[in-house]
């Protein structure tokens, strides 16, 4: 029998592992009110183990090509509607420049699944000049798909400290469902770069793409079960929000509905993982303008501000109104502190804001 709400929140607030799949199921199918007071439950944890502080990590989108073609996504392989782009390394560096300029001690750098030699060589370079220029200061996240071991490695030699690799659902069979049935798209192979990073030393990152057709409740609470048990140190996950040019087009959506999953993953993270690194994803503010900033009041403490030049922006649409088209990097910037220091939060500037999970998992 499950308990009430206020003894499971209770519960869960004195020893997260009280959470069981069963206790995760239902706060995640938590609406209104209730709904309300377990993030408020979630973000009271988040500001008494990491502060009223939120890190930004600015985001460069390097590149859209991508040799893969998951049904989800807006730049999978076969949309031959969208113009393909790799930013020459001036353009990159601009983006890192401008986050170190602007205090932001740490930056991401994102695209398609590329696996070449040209592109793994490119991507050392940029991680080495970035290093250089900034005296070592700013901080690297990678998020560039599955790669090898070797691949990885040269990356962090280079530099880059931290990686970022959802495992969209840890049910095999509902990855295959949202995937082509190849050799390029199995669950085994994403699996193996996830430990792969974790051997490498890397401070690891994944979570979950929530919300499409076929998962429920019980399948997102394994889901957080799953990247607990996996120790990772970071997570960011979003709402799925079909794309016109996929196959997943006409899926089920309801963007209010898929907020309040959007919300209640992220408060349920929380509460499990006290000491992680969540971010409060841009897929929650294409379904609301401040979409980002209730992530943060639910118990998220990282914002990824899009540093990329607008004129790439229109071509990175994984998903339908992925919003700041127009906007720039210096416009967002400070419109986004604002809204930061309005919900009572600070921003935390000139340090790297690695995630005490990590260093707490370093020290064992
Ligand atoms: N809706 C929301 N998120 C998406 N992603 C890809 N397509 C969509 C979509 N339609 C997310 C995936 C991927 C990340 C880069 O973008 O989770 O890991
Ligand atoms: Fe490529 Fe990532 Fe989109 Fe899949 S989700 S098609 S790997 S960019």
């Amino acid at each position: 029998m499950i308990p009430d709400l206020s003894q499971i929140l209770d519960e869960a607030v004195q020893s997260p592992a009280s959470l069981t799949t069963e206790r995760i199921a239902f706060l995640l199918a938590l609406r209104g009110e209730e709904a309300h007071l377990m993030r408020r439950m979630a973000y009271e944890v988040k500001c008494r183990i990491l502060g009223k502080v939120v890190y930004f990590r600015g985001i460069v989108e390097l590149s859209n090509q991508c040799g893969k073609n998951c049904f989800y996504c807006g730049i999978r392989r076969d949309n031959r509607e969208v113009f393909r782009y790799l930013m020459p390394p001036e353009e990159v560096l601009a983006g890192a420049e401008f986050a170190w300029r602007s205090g932001y001690g740490s930056m991401v750098l994102q695209s398609g699944e590329i696996q070449s030699e040209k592109f793994t060589d490119y991507v050392e370079s940029l991680v080495q000049e970035i290093k250089a220029f900034s005296g070592g200061e700013l901080g690297i996240t990678l998020s560039l798909g599955e790669q090898t071991a070797e691949t990885f490695a040269r990356w962090k030699s280079a530099g880059a400290h931290r990686y970022l690799l959802r495992v969209e659902t840890s049910d095999p069979a509902l990855y295959g469902q949202i995937h082509p049935q190849d050799s390029r798209h199995t669950f085994a192979a994403r699996m193996a770069s996830l430990e792969a990073l974790k051997r490498g030393g890397w401070q690891t990152g994944s979570g979950i793409l929530i919300g499409f057709p076929g998962q429920d409740e019980l399948s997102l609470a394994n889901d957080l079960l799953f990247l607990r048990d996996f120790d990772v140190d970071m997570i960011g996950m979003g709402p799925f929000i079909p794309h016109h040019q996929t196959p997943l087009a006409e899926a089920p959506f309801d963007p209010v509905l898929q907020m309040e999953r959007g919300l209640n993953m992220i408060a349920c993270a929380r509460l499990l993982m006290p000491e992680i690194n969540i971010a409060s994803t841009t897929a929650l503010q294409a379904l609301s303008p401040e979409g980002r900033e209730r992530g943060i009041l639910s118990g998220a403490n990282i914002i990824m501000p899009n540093l990329s030049e607008t004129k790439y922006r229109a071509s990175y649409q994984l998903y339908e109104g992925k919003p700041a088209l127009n906007e720039n990097a210096e416009s967002s910037r400070n419109a986004l502190q604002k809204s930061i220091e309005s919900i009572g939060e600070t921003l935390g500037l000139n340090e790297w804001g690695d995630s005490l999970h990590f260093h707490n998992r370093q020290k064992k």
